[in-house]
């Protein structure tokens, strides 16, 4: 039996949590503090709260009971994945939230080869999905450093990006049908493999990149392509910004579209992953300003090298130096480069992240605007710059020194937004590419939206969750 007593304080009998216990099935809520404790952290370790219970469903129909009943005693909910998300959304607002855990919902219901489609379950590791893709011969195209620990449910519902979204678009342009528990506890079938269907409004892309405010996913019918059979990567050393996004317009047309991903790496990230890992080491003979990770792909029948070199030969101008990987042990050796870096930038500390988008011509401007000005108003902190520049999409990150006090760290995120956010409103971008809105950028977000578009975004929270049980908080101030 689930213990009927609240973890945080003593319940009363009528408690919300005691009925809650009452009315599922016995192995399904966790309310221990030890049991309850990883569901409160998430993956980067910016946020540690406690959940008011934890309910662990293994089916649809399991989280439909949950939610009914949460609606019934007015518990409000998170949905959570991986909890590798980077805006602190799917953990639970401190002591009120129950969690609605999806990790033992993890199944792949089906592969068809010929519709190129799975279907698969909201608890779903990416990574295990993509490996249940590979052995029917097909690609599931999301790749990101975290894909050994996000799932399925979360991919969706924060619509990610990611290294292939050049080739193969967002989580959003690879979803094909949803099952999702609604506020009330009804579960929507749209779970449907349909390439083309216009019948009437597309009620799935409501959810996709609803970031657990609107439903709770709980399976996926996705997408898939043919897998490559042959992979090119090269790790290009460059003078300028200007040079890489020059050479991200040959490439593309001088390959063909054949390139599945285009980094964009400055010397600081590749130094970090140098440091923090020595097997890694230095691709080209001498360290250059400036670096661009570029993958190429495709199935049979083309000479895939010989286009990648044909396209660096005719960038001699741009190219300083240049790579190519000769093995797939190599290749992954080179993208360890862009991954590393990631986890070991913040020191093990909290740093200030941003996921911007801007039209992909308009980088190099804008980062030679924001550059100078970082500097000049953030000399403290060590700024890496990196990102899927091949989508107009950057990583602009601002580290503090090493022990600096909370009410300086504080401060510099505080200046560290406020000029990064302010040469971005100038070139029309996007404070949110990937990561979403969550809690973390709330206010930036709000700051920004237009009224009509806050009329409708709320309108639309208030239609599929009217008595605001579901994230709140989260994207909205509701
Ligand atoms: P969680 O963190 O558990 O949840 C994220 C949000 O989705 C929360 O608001 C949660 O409530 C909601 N949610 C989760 N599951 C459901 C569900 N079933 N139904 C409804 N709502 C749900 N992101 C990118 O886009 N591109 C990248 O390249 C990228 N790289 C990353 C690299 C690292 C090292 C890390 C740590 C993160 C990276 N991310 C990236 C961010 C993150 O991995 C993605 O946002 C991922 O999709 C989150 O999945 P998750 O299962 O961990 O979700
Ligand atoms: C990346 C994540 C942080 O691109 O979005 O590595
Ligand atoms: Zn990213």
């Amino acid at each position: 039996m689930a213990k009927p007593l609240g973890a945080w304080g003593e319940a009363e009998s009528s408690s919300p949590l005691n009925e809650l216990a009452a009315v599922l099935p016995p192995d399904i809520l966790l309310t221990e503090p030890a049991d309850m404790e990883r569901f409160g952290r998430d993956w980067m370790g910016d946020y540690h709260t406690r959940p008011f219970a934890v309910a662990r469903p293994r089916n649809a129909a399991g989280v439909s009971l949950v939610v009914r009943e949460c609606h019934r005693l007015h518990i409000p909910l998170v949905p959570q994945g991986g909890l590798t998300g980077l805006v602190g959304g799917g953990v639970p607002t401190d002591g009120r939230e129950l969690v609605l855990s999806l990790e033992r919902m993890n199944k792949v219901r089906s592969i068809d080869v010929i519709d190129f489609a799975m279907v698969v379950e909201a608890g779903c590791v990416l990574e295990e999905a993509k490996r249940a893709a590979d052995a029917a011969g097909c690609l599931l195209p999301i790749s990101f450093g975290a894909q050994g620990s996000c799932r399925i449910g979360g991919n969706v519902a924060t619509n990610a990006g990611g290294f292939n979204v050049l080739r193969y678009g967002m989580t959003r342009d690879l979803v094909l049908g949803l099952e999702v528990v609604l506020a009330d506890g009804r579960i929507w079938n749209g779970l449907k493999v349909l390439r083309k269907d216009n019948r009437g409004y597309d009620l799935k892309q409501m959810f996709i990149g609803s970031e657990g405010t609107l439903g709770v996913i709980t399976a996926a019918a996705l997408k898939l392509f043919p897998k490559p059979v042959q992979v090119e990567t090269a790790f290009i050393g460059l003078r300028t910004v200007e040079d890489a996004m020059a050479l991200y317009a040959h490439m593309r047309h001088a390959c063909s579209d054949l390139a599945t991903a285009f980094e964009l790496l400055m010397r600081a990230p590749v130094e970090v992953s140098l440091a923090a890992d020595p097997t890694l080491v230095d691709p080209l003979s001498e360290p250059y300003p400036v670096y661009v990770l570029c993958e190429l792909s495709c199935g049979g029948g083309i000479d895939l090298r010989g286009v990648l070199e044909a396209a660096l030969t005719t960038t001699e101008d741009l190219v300083a130096d240049a790579v190519v990987a000769t093995s797939g042990e190599q290749a992954s050796r080179l993208w360890r480069l862009r991954e590393t870096m990631v986890e070991r930038q913040g020191r093990g500390e909290r740093y200030f992240r941003t996921d911007i988008s801007l039209p992909i011509s308009q980088i190099p401007a804008f980062v030679g605007q924001v550059t100078p000005l970082l500097a000049a108003r953030v000399p403290s902190g060590d700024v890496m710059l990196y990102g899927h520049v091949g989508d107009g999409n950057l990583h602009l990150n601002v580290i503090p020194p090493t022990g600096i006090g909370a009410e300086a760290r504080e401060a510099l995120f505080h200046e560290a937004e406020a000029t990064i956010f302010g040469v971005l409103d100038q070139f029309g971008g996007s404070i949110s590419a990937e990561h979403g809105i969550g809690r973390l950028k709330r206010s930036a977000f709000l700051d920004r939206i237009d009224a009509v578009s806050l009329d409708l975004a709320t309108r639309m929270k208030q239609a599929l969750d009217p008595d605001g049980i579901l994230s709140m908080g989260r994207i909205l101030d509701l």
